[in-house]
């Protein structure tokens, strides 16, 4: 696992000397691989967390609004209180797991016969096989009988880690290979159970915390309308909004249902869930109303908190217009940036420029 506290890597030289070793990029945060998440800030760490650190005291509460896959949110689990949220169910299952459970948890390894059931009907022979499909619904059903919060997730984060490894798709969900391409043979002959279980031995090891951090599942703007949190007391709110028209809730629906354990109604090729959710942010007319509600939502719900945004050169607003509607609202507003090579999971890579908008009263 990679899971290392902020702290020098030793390494032996020559005579049993040690010396410190240049770490590759983000290596000195705590971090833990679960999935190939889009627009994850697992290696952008270094640019962003410095920024956060500096505008927050020790213990005081991080609300991380967007958190996808929980890569900022641990980064900083040992220094802050945080209050994750993300409207996707699969992202607030990592939440529970990795964010809001304190304790290293070890988790008994789950023995589980292949069984037929919804997956198998629904999903046989397009992302996984007939037989992989068999072991998911085999997991699901016995993770579904462990009765502690944190156990459970910490289960259906390692079933995700394992649906991941085992898809037959580009790297995500939004579409499956076809059944003659090359590397969908090899593909169909991976062990879900095996990485399943790999997966939870590591799992063991995620970082604990003294605080009493929470993960919740909800759009931002019914987050922060109910009172679920002390919300006057965050002392910084970051923000990681999808930036593109790509809805997420097309790239990871089928993690969405092994969460939910639900039966959905799907539709189309791909087999979407009917109900999937579509955000705001990632339609051209709507990003600049949604961002206008949120920043004023923000200085009404979280008067004393600083607001760090992350977007990017590529995104369907311009830098320079959020910082305009930023400072509709909050008096000093300011942009970092940096060169940055964005992974888009099979669309190509380009050289684009990764922001941070700092926005404070
Ligand atoms: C760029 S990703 C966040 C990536 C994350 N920072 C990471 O490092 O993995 C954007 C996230 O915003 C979430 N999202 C989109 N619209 C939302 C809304 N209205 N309310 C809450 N979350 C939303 C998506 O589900 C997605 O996980």
């Amino acid at each position: 696992m990679e899971a290392r506290g902020e702290r020098g890597l030793k390494t032996a030289a020559g005579g049993g000397e040690t010396v410190k070793a240049t770490r590759p990029e983000a290596d000195i945060y705590d971090r833990i691989h679960v999935l190939r998440y889009m627009g994850n800030k697992k290696n952008l760490l270094r640019f962003i967390i410095p920024e956060l650190v500096s505008l927050v005291k020790p213990g005081e509460a991080v609300l991380d609004l967007m958190a996808g896959s929980q890569a900022v949110a641990y980064a900083l689990k040992r220094r802050n209180t945080l209050w994750v949220n993300d409207v996707e169910p699969y992202s607030h299952c990592l939440g529970l797991a990795l964010i809001e459970n304190n304790r290293a948890l070890s988790l008994e390894p789950l023995t589980t016969a292949p069984t037929e059931g919804y997956f198998t009907r629904t999903y046989a022979d397009t992302y996984f096989s007939a037989e992989q499909c068999r072991e998911i619904d085999g997991l699901r059903g016995r993770i579904e009988e462990c009765r502690d919060v944190y156990r459970r997730a910490l289960y259906l984060t390692a079933l995700i880690y394992a649906m991941c490894y085992a898809q037959s798709t580009p790297g995500h969900f939004a579409q499956f290979l076809p059944p003659d391409h090359p590397r969908v043979r090899c593909l169909r002959g991976l062990s879900l159970s095996g990485a399943f279980l790999a997966k939870c031995a590591e799992l063991a090891g995620v970082v604990p915390t003294p605080f009493r951090n929470r993960a919740f599942r909800s759009d931002w703007r019914n987050l922060l309308g109910g009172a679920c949190a002390p919300w006057d007391r965050v002392g910084l709110i970051y923000i990681d909004p999808p930036y593109s028209g790509e809805q997420y809730s097309r790239f990871y629906h089928l993690l969405n249902t092994a969460v939910l354990n639900d039966e959905p109604d799907v539709q189309h090729l791909a087999r979407y869930r009917k109900d999937r959710f579509k955000s705001a942010f990632c339609y051209p007319r709507r990003v600049r109303g949604e961002f206008r509600d949120l920043f004023q939502s923000l200085t009404a719900v979280c008067p004393r908190a600083a607001v760090v945004v992350s977007y990017g050169s590529r995104g369907l607003l311009e830098i320079e217009e959020l910082a305009e509607l930023a400072g509709e609202v909050y008096p000093r507003v300011e942009i970092k940036e940096k060169a940055y090579t964005h992974s888009t999971l099979g669309k190509g890579a380009g050289p684009v420029k990764e922001y941070l908008l700092v926005a404070r009263r």
